[in-house]
């Protein structure tokens, strides 16, 4: 087994690792960090468990240690605030971890040449791992801005097939979003909020990096306009996005519920423990996708699309719904690790590191 270290445990992506990792085949956690607030607490005191179903039991004792290397583990998965998130995951890679995070501070940093990736769409812009490999054999690999991954997702299965030259997105996104405690409940209920901080700048940037191709050693954007509107909504979890899309190719409506329900990756090839066998559910019912009943298709890693229709705008016109965070954080790095781990790039030497004690 690969053992993992979570950094900011105790938080709302934190707690969605230890769910998904509990009974994975191949990781299992052997170390939890989050702030001095929480520090050398069990993690059973340190941690509010609020996810549905039971507190982890193989974590409870885990004593919570600081965000800092060394680490009683082999990978460390991030879910840190941002603005902590660079300098701790800079200091782990240097000290020869593979840090795989949800956070933005290196997903659009040409200079540091770290991938951003969805497995089923651009598992190639891993390469860039060997240029950023210390020399102490660690690295940084990122997942997405949660609805990101929902945009790129929809979209990836029609860029290959038609090509997409612009596309408007109005999302309406969960308060899990947010982390714990997130919006006050005054703000956020009777209320939609047309406003999360950054929000539309990611997805705006990250969907093009994402749909880009990668070739001698730098990935090239892809050539789509995208434009986003983002607002927070009174729904727990799921992130739910209204698409106009314009295409370089004419399709029917039949090619394109095609091209969504037969799109498959690697992670689906490779069957990866986390891929959901259709990273794309096609919904026919005219009031679907919902967050409420559709979040958790494919154990929370489908990605649903409906609505799909003609637009008199642009071309078309469809809604599309992820679990913000399972496919949208936890579970995008989780798969992003069991790729790593399935081309051999997860656990390579040299590994000069020095491990700390394992503790209580
Ligand atoms: N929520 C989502 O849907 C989602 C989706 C994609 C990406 N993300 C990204 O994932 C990251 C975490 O989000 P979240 O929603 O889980 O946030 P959260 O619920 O606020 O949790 C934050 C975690 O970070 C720890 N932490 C806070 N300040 C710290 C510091 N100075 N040093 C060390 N640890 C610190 C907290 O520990 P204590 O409990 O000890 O304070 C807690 O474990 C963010 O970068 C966010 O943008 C979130």
């Amino acid at each position: 087994m690969i053992r993992v270290g979570i950094l900011g445990a105790t938080g709302t992506v934190g707690q969605r690792f230890l769910q998904l990792l509990e009974r994975h085949p191949d990781f299992v956690v052997s170390a939890v960090a989050a702030s001095d607030r929480s520090e050398e607490k069990p993690y059973v005191e340190a941690c509010q468990w609020r996810l549905p179903g039971d507190f982890p039991e193989s974590v409870r004792a885990l004593r919570v240690r600081p965000c800092e290397p060394p680490l009683d583990c082999d990978v460390v998965f991030s879910s840190l605030p941002s603005a902590v998130a660079r300098d701790v995951e800079g200091r782990f890679a240097a000290a020869g971890y593979p840090v795989i995070t949800n956070s933005s501070s290196f997903r659009m940093d040409a200079d540091a040449d770290v991938p951003l990736v969805i497995p089923e769409v651009n598992p190639e812009h891993l390469a860039l791992i060997d240029r950023q490999r210390t020399k102490s054999g660690g690295y940084i690999v990122t997942n997405p801005n949660c609805s990101a991954v929902m945009v790129a997702l929809a979209l990836a299965p029609l860029h290959r097939r038609f090509g997409v030259t612009s596309v408007v997105v109005t999302t309406m996104q969960a308060l899990s979003g947010a982390g714990y405690p997130g919006v006050p409940s005054l703000d956020a209920t009777d209320n939609v909020i047309p406003y999360i901080a950054e929000e539309e700048a990611k997805i705006e940037r990250e969907t093009k990096k994402l749909l880009g191709t990668y070739a001698d050693g730098a990935v090239r954007t892809a050539d789509v306009a995208v434009s986003a509107q983002c607002h927070r909504v009174n729904v727990t979890d799921g992130h739910l996005g209204a698409f106009r899309v314009k295409l370089e190719r004419r399709a029917t409506l039949a090619e394109l519920r095609d091209a969504w329900a037969t799109f498959r990756g690697l992670p689906q090839q490779l069957e990866l423990p986390s891929a959901p066998t259709h990273p794309i559910v096609v919904r026919d019912e005219p009031d679907r996708p919902q967050p409420r009943l559709d979040r958790d298709a494919g154990n929370g890693m489908s990605v649903s699309v409906g609505r799909v229709a003609p637009d008199t705008v642009l071309d078309w016109r469809f809604v599309a719904l992820s679990h913000n965070t399972i496919r949208g954080a936890a579970g995008a790095a989780i798969l992003n690790a069991e790729l790593l781990l399935a081309q051999g790039r997860l656990l390579q030497p040299p590994r000069a590191v020095e491990r700390a004690p394992a503790r209580g």
